[in-house]
């Protein structure tokens, strides 16, 4: 059964596809702002720890539990279940799932629509076809809706071609370029005057507000976002791997370039915006705060880009197609999420089912558009602050408390034979039972607060 549905054909092609999904606009933008603004290396120190005590567990249970069932998040939950109320909140919470990944996408894909349009706007600029590069860059309804589509088409043409054809080979072609690409910028970056700067403010430690305790569990939702957690993506690259693969491992490879690219993207994006200041761009906020977010994306670098001259454009086609790769990687692992339940549980075939949930989350996207500023907000913090945790929390549960114990050692023990005499099986277990439910209950009730 399990080759029918797809599978990736190596550990590479796994890694690269789930690195891929965790490796998104998170990494590259969210992380090295909120470090700066937060305690800087004190941050990361909290950051790493979270990620490895907290995403990391969570990430197995997913993990596990796919590769377990070999089918998508509603149908592994309900397998796993020993009661009828049990297959029912297993189902429910499955198609929970597939909807808030979807609505993830209909506000990733305007974002990464800005991220395209302004990476073909660089190249219009070295064309000579300056009017176009100014459409681009201008924040009109025409431009954002052809953006957005122009994403979703790429994101549907990937989906549309499988596990090994598409998402596989497209994040394996992809994930390589993106961190080179990083790399490029990162050196070049450091070489510019100011740069060290942002390097001070990137790596002092300030353990005084990193260890403030609102900050924990900021770094923690972010953890949790970071890692593609929490909407059953990660359940459904899972249910693709074949039962030889040592999941303690995989699922150890994946968050730490998940986390590798994060902190590199701190040494660009920090020194970029103080060799922004230091080219006489604002890059603090009337309080006092650095400019983050989409003002720090398409307000401030782009002016820093364009006080370079013609270097500053090819940095941005550079910077911009970066962004939307890393978009691009995440957004497939989101839209498998509700095609794969289709295929499997309803009989559609691949290619509608790709062609026609892109469609739906593409009119989401346009009624957001429509609406920005009272929709997008909403949508972002419905789907990332509340839905991710409470779905994390209900796969931990299933993991710590339904599935029973030596059925769970019998799934590691196919990729590896050693696993209960090694430190994973001595902590995880319990640790999924009972510290990961208790932390992001925690996470909630503050968020709620
Ligand atoms: N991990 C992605 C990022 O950092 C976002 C994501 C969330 C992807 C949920 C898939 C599912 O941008």
């Amino acid at each position: 059964m399990a080759s029918a549905r797809g599978e990736f054909s190596s550990r590479f092609g796994f890694v690269m596809a789930a690195a891929g999904s965790a490796v998104g606009l998170g990494n590259i933008w969210g992380f090295p702002t909120q470090a700066a603004s937060n305690g800087g290396a004190a941050f990361l120190v909290v950051y790493l720890i979270v990620a490895f005590t907290l995403a990391y567990p969570a990430l197995m249970a997913e993990l596990i539990i796919g590769r377990h069932a070999h089918a998508n998040a509603v149908t592994a939950l309900r397998q796993l279940s020993n009661t009828a109320p049990q297959r029912l909140i297993g189902g429910t919470t499955g198609l929970i799932g597939l909807v808030v990944a979807s609505l993830i996408l209909s506000f990733y894909a305007i974002v990464a629509g800005w991220m395209m349009a302004f990476c073909i706007a660089s190249l219009a600029t070295l064309a000579g076809a300056d009017s176009l590069a100014l459409w681009l860059t201008d924040f009109s309804l025409e431009r954002n809706i052809l953006g957005m589509v122009a994403f979703m088409g790429l994101t549907v043409a990937i989906i549309a071609r499988g596990v090994q054809d598409g998402i596989e080979r497209w994040s394996s072609r992809l994930m390589p370029v993106l961190l080179l690409t990083l790399l490029l910028l990162v050196v070049y970056v450091l070489t510019l005057d100011g740069a060290m700067d942002g390097l001070r403010v990137y790596l002092l430690p300030d353990f005084g507000r990193a260890l403030a305790p609102d900050l924990i569990l900021k770094a923690l939702g972010a953890a949790f976002f970071s890692l593609s957690l929490g909407v059953g993506t990660m359940l459904i690259y899972g249910s693709y791997l074949d039962d030889r693969q040592n999941l303690p491992l995989v699922g150890g490879l994946v968050t730490g370039v998940d986390i590798g690219i994060a902190v590199l993207a701190g040494f660009l994006v920090l020194p970029a915006m103080y060799v922004a200041l230091h080219n006489g761009v604002e890059i603090f906020t009337a309080g006092g705060e650095l400019i983050s977010e989409d003002t720090l994306i398409f307000t401030v670098l782009p002016s820093l880009f364009a006080s370079m001259g013609i270097a500053g454009v090819v940095v941005s086609l550079f910077f911009f197609f970066l962004m939307s790769i890393a978009a691009l990687t995440s957004s497939i692992s989101m839209l498998e999420v509700p095609v794969a339940y289709t295929v499997e549980n309803h009989g559609v075939r691949r290619k509608q089912a790709a062609l026609a949930i892109g469609a739906c989350i593409g009119l989401a996207s346009t009624l957001i558009l429509l609406n920005f500023e009272t929709l997008f907000g909403l949508v972002v913090a419905v789907t990332t602050r509340y839905s991710q945790p409470l779905i994390g929390f209900v796969f931990c549960i299933y993991v710590g408390w339904i599935w029973h114990r030596d059925q769970l050692l019998q799934e590691l023990r196919k990729g590896n034979p050693e696993v209960a005499r090694g430190l994973f099986w001595k902590i995880w277990p319990w640790w999924v039972r009972v510290v990961c439910p208790l932390i992001i209950l925690a996470i909630f009730a503050q968020s709620l607060l």
